[in-house]
């Protein structure tokens, strides 16, 4: 994890948050070439979840939402976790993770596991961030920062099914920020108190259910493949009847094999009818599914859910790869190209040759219309192409001497590095087509 951390750092993908004030513990920021990665990953989810299917349609709901959809949902009674302080080091701990915590005062040793440590009781933590809505602060006027983003689903549910005229089995997806007042964030990326979510719930009749829940785990695993990762890494662990959440009628977290350990990537879960009957419950106003014949039903939700940042991590720790090349250590991350931040690279192999430079410009500026690629004449080519690999671009194109011969360029590949010369003209094309192809992983088992 820490050559990730600190490659994302060097080339810019993630920085700590609020650096310059000394940062905000477990917050970053995202940098020019993870804005790219994150965008890649959220379209390619998109066109999985709607774009690719008639059975699925979008909807982007409101992060405060009434506080009233919290109490339905279970969060502000049940969305807490139970905490213990120690009144000899003053520090807070998760009760049900002490072996995991390290003793403020002796760190080779768990909280408790010193006759000096004094815990309190476990008292329960509300993970919601709690905000106020208008100019008084009183409680009511407060509200909460969604921690999840199904709720805005659910409540819209009557609207979609009106408007979108559709009947079950039938989704809507949304993607956006959730926050998580975390106890114990960390891990770079993996646990964050603010993070992008994408769930798509899935509204079925309830007979449907199972086969709709099976349907999902196996559609999202064959997501991980499609994007490159290691099928050794991944694996799909059911949650037994004591550990799912207060809405589950079964859940299986999709996970990946971490530098932590095998993790929770995504969430897959039968979620039954709990959260649209409580909102019937709260709201008064009926949300079931009426058929032209009259017949009425509350549906089953089925909800694949995951964060950009699970992907990220999991995608970067996948990717890496050290290796010597003519006896000098390269570093690349073997990203699908369609996660790769930046496509291709356009390389002018002598930057003062003034044609070299026309001709290397004229190719950018036709393949960006099309593609993110990028322009590079700084320094040797060398670096220049170690610098592309350590960012997981895919391609470089070179203009050379041979260029300006005959209207040829090299085309290098990040992962065999083998190079090849195409014409000039057909570049748009060839990437268009390599980008296209389904990519094969170079990665070891
Ligand atoms: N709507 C269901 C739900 O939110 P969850 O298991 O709490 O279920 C779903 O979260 C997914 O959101 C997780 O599988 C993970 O990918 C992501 N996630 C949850 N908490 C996170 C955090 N603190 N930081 C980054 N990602 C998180």
């Amino acid at each position: 994890m820490d050559q990730i951390v600190s490659l994302c750092r060097r080339r810019g993908f993630v920085f700590p948050s609020s650096e310059i004030y000394g940062g905000l513990g477990s917050t970053y920021d995202y940098g020019h070439y993870g804005v790219l990665a994150k965008n890649n990953i959220r379209n390619r989810w998109f066109e999985a979840m709607v774009q690719e299917r008639d059975d699925i349609v979008a909807i982007d709901s409101a992060i405060i939402l009434h506080p009233r959809v919290w109490e339905a949902s279970g969060h502000v009674e049940g969305f807490t976790d139970p905490l213990v302080d120690c009144r000899t080091c003053k520090l807070r701990f998760r009760a049900d993770k002490l072996e995991d915590a390290q003793c403020g005062r002796k760190p080779s040793k768990h909280p408790g596991e010193t006759p000096d440590c004094d815990l309190t009781e476990p008292r329960q933590f509300n993970l919601m961030f709690e905000t106020h809505v208008g100019p008084v602060q009183d409680t009511a006027s407060r509200a909460f920062l969604r921690p999840e983003t199904a709720q805005g689903i659910f409540i819209n549910l009557k609207n979609v099914l009106q408007i979108a005229r559709r009947k079950p089995a039938v989704g809507i997806a949304q993607v956006g920020k959730s926050f998580r007042n975390e106890i114990t964030p960390g891990n770079f990326l993996f646990r964050v108190r603010e993070f992008e979510q994408m769930e798509m719930e899935f509204f079925v009749p309830p007979d449907e259910a199972e086969r709709w829940y099976r349907y999902w785990i196996d559609e999202r695993m064959g997501w991980y493949r499609r994007y490159g990762l290691r099928e050794s890494k991944l694996r799909v662990r059911e949650h037994s009847e004591e550990e799912r959440s207060h809405y589950s009628r079964g859940t299986s977290d999709i996970e990946y094999d971490y530098p932590i350990g095998w993790s929770e990537l995504e969430g897959v879960a039968n979620r039954g009818d709990f959260d649209l009957t409580q909102h019937t419950q709260f709201s008064g106003t009926k949300l079931e599914y009426v058929g032209e014949g009259g017949e009425r039903y509350v549906p089953c939700v089925i909800e694949p859910a995951v964060s950009i940042e699970r992907i990220l991590v999991a995608m970067l720790v996948d990717a890496y790869d050290e290796e010597i090349v003519a006896e000098r250590q390269r570093t690349v991350l073997r990203l699908h190209p369609q996660i790769a931040p930046v496509k291709a690279a356009i390389l002018p192999l002598v930057a003062k040759d003034s044609e070299m430079v026309a001709r290397a410009r004229a190719l950018y500026e036709e393949l960006r219309l099309l593609h993110m690629v990028e322009y590079d004449d700084g320094g040797a080519i060398g670096r220049r192409y170690r610098r592309q690999d350590e960012i997981g671009t895919p391609f470089a194109f070179t203009i050379d001497d041979q260029t300006l011969a005959d209207d040829t360029i090299t085309v290098r590949d990040r992962d065999s590095l083998a190079q090849e010369r195409i014409s000039l003209s057909a570049a748009a094309d060839y990437l268009a087509d390599a980008l296209a192809r389904p990519w094969q992983t170079p990665k070891p088992a």
